[in-house]
């Protein structure tokens, strides 16, 4: 069977930059975005100066207000005012489609790069989620990656969509600041003598909510979380009843949700409507203390008329400021959450200078293997040493928890061990690239995973250019063929997610074609066939047989006729191998071995029996609908 061998390529490679310390990650962000940035910075640069030709416009437009209100009132110095206010018609409306235009450009390219940012963020991270070792999903629950990956990206996009804006509002805020001073200097001190305290005002909420949006975010990572287990482990739940249960706990967790967002919601109400009114009491003194000079005659009426646009213009900005200011808290808060992942370093990577481990001949071999969980204070593995040369067949027979899945990850480098060795062809799986590696050692576990797509694409999905030839032998050895050649659609049938319209056995089985299309030199086979019936299962033996010839297979199993393949029979206990040797010198001389052996039966028997009471209930199910 013909395979690539890129599949893996280039997954591996780690970015150098991905180390910080706390302090580095809790202010830099934004910083650490600009390489990001950098292939947009000509799009930036035009949105940028756009965005400030827009707000000269904006601020011209009282200026030639007032130079009309000057031209149309008699005044000392211009005492038969002209008849034509055409000219400042034609020069409002050319700013005013000036300005649109200019906003337009603006917004659009500053859109454009937050949202290219976005999208460039967004791969980053799932690159990076695909180089994290199984330590890290050990570690961490689905709904907080989902939501890293969604709304904390959303999040950190949506302030850099207005960031920029804010600079730019600082800017027509210094340039207001110089035309009101040129006016009278009096009178802008009132027409400003509010805003600090907006500004203040700004800051005492940027700190009662910077916290609440942590928690509001959290809450919401725990409910997605909760769904996602319930939505994924909906046969669990309700094959057990659980769905109130499970009900009462979404509850409580989207009441915590509740609480946060109605706490954050509650600051905003208070600081809200206090920042929008504060500037009003600033419109309020211009007018009182500016119809005062213009009544003296210090300042005159199209000036007053000016300085009441700039006063009403200066609002929106200190308006938006408190706005940019939370999407600036919640932006930090996701920025900090994403780097989090980012700076969480892959535990099993190629070392430098990793060797391709080129045509494996399969020999195996693990060497005073000590193994824990990271994270974990139980040692999985004590002193285990197994050798398997190129083409043996050997049984690990042990209890449940005894350790033997644990070996199958080892080989496959999921984990590393803590000390000791796991060589193939000699070599230490460490010193090899893990490329390399899981191209040699293909796995099949007891649960397997298949995605929501075609039999033909889930076979293939180790080699995705394989020709439809090698999918069938494939599927045929693994004993596959036959159900799927009964399918309406046969290798085009779209499996449910998680190949849930399959059932166990067969998913089982489409799980083993996979991996023999890899052909690895080394199979492990963990408990591939336990949902595969007993008669189903002698069918794939013999198909399995022939494909043991000539590769070195680990078979993780409790059944007699799937432990009769093998040439030796390992019984591993609390992670030491505490017997070795043919089934029946190991049923003859080990009283252990028949002990395992006899509960490994009666579970699998009692579990075949709940399987059959399983597969009744529809039919009843569907006899009451009739
Ligand atoms: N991802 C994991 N993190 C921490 N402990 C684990 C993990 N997987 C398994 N273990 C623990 O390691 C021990 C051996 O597990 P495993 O190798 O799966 O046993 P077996 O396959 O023989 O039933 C068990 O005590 C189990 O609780
Ligand atoms: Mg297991």
């Amino acid at each position: 069977m013909p395979c690539c061998r890129s599949a893996y390529a280039g997954l591996t490679q780690v970015s150098p930059s991905l180390t910080r310390s706390q302090e580095e990650r809790r202010v830099g962000w934004i910083r650490r975005l600009l390489p990001l940035l950098r292939p947009q910075r000509g799009r930036f640069a035009v949105a940028l100066v756009a965005s400030g030709l827009a707000v000269l416009a904006q601020l011209a437009i009282p200026v030639v207000i007032r130079d009309a209100i000057e031209a149309a009132l008699p005044s000392p110095t211009n005492p038969i005012p002209r008849a034509s206010l055409a000219p400042f018609v034609v020069a409002l409306v050319a700013l005013g489609i000036g300005r649109a235009a200019l906003g337009f450009i603006s917004r659009d390219g500053l859109a454009r790069v937050a949202f290219g940012l976005e999208h460039d963020l967004r791969a980053q991270l799932y690159e990076h989620l695909t180089r994290l070792s199984f330590s890290f999903y050990d570690r961490v629950q689905t709904g907080q990656v989902i939501s890293r990956a969604n709304s904390d990206v959303r999040s950190v996009q949506m302030y850099l969509t207005y960031a920029p804006s804010l600079a730019v509002t600082v800017v027509s805020f210094a340039l207001a600041l110089v035309l009101m001073l040129q006016v009278h200097v009096g009178l802008t001190l009132v027409a400003v003598a509010a805003l600090p305290g907006v500004f203040l005002l700004g800051l005492r909420m940027r700190q009662d909510l910077y916290p609440l949006s942590w928690v509001v975010q959290a809450r919401l990572a725990e409910v997605a979380t909760i769904v996602d287990e319930n939505v994924t482990g909906t046969r669990v739940v309700k094959s057990f009843a659980g769905e109130r249960r499970q009900v009462a706990l979404l509850e409580r967790a989207a009441r915590r949700l509740h609480w946060a967002t109605l706490r954050q919601f509650d600051t905003r109400a208070r600081f809200g409507p206090l920042m929008e009114q504060l500037p009003r009491v600033g419109l309020a003194l211009v007018l009182v203390y500016g119809g005062s000079l213009a009544i003296e005659g210090r300042v005159s009426i199209a000036d007053l008329v000016l300085f009441n646009f700039y006063v009403v213009m200066l609002q929106a900005p200190f308006r938006s400021l408190g706005f940019l200011l939370m999407l600036g808290q919640r932006a930090a808060a996701s920025a900090q959450r994403i780097y989090e992942v980012l700076d969480t370093r892959p535990e099993i990577v190629d070392r430098p200078g990793a060797v391709a481990l080129a045509h494996p001949r399969g020999e195996v071999e693990l060497d005073a293997v000590d193994f824990s969980y990271p994270g974990s204070g139980e040692v999985v593995l004590r002193g285990l040493s197994l050798h398997l040369r190129p083409g043996d067949t050997v049984a690990l027979v042990g209890r449940t928890g005894a350790g033997k899945s644990s070996v199958a990850r080892l080989l496959t480098r999921f984990y590393d061990v803590d000390t000791g060795a796991v060589r193939l062809d000699g070599h230490d799986v460490r010193d090899l690239t893990l490329a390399s590696v899981r191209h040699a050692v293909g796995v099949v576990v007891d649960e397997p995973f298949l995605f929501s797509d075609t039999l033909f694409a889930n076979i293939a999905f180790g080699c995705p250019d394989a020709a439809l030839d090698d999918v069938v032998r494939a599927a045929t050895a693994a004993g596959a063929h036959d159900f799927i050649a009964t399918l309406p659609e046969g290798y085009d049938t779209v499996v449910g997610e998680r190949g849930y319209t399959l059932s166990g056995g067969q998913r089982q089985r489409v799980a083993i074609a996979r991996t023999l299309l890899v052909d690895p030199p080394v199979l492990v086979l963990d408990d591939a066939t336990s949902a595969v019936d007993a008669q189903r299962e002698e069918e794939i033996h013999a198909a399995l047989r022939t494909l043991m010839a000539g590769r070195t297979t680990l078979v993780i199993a409790h059944r007699l006729s799937t432990i009769a393949l093998a040439d030796r029979v390992v019984l591993l206990e609390g992670g030491r191998a505490v017997a070795e040797g043919t089934h029946a010198h190991l049923l003859a001389t080990e009283a252990r071995y028949g002990e395992v052996l006899e509960s490994a039966t009666s579970a699998d028997q009692s579990s075949a029996a709940h399987g059959a009471a399983d597969h009744r209930r529809p039919t009843v199910a569907s006899g009451g609908r009739r």
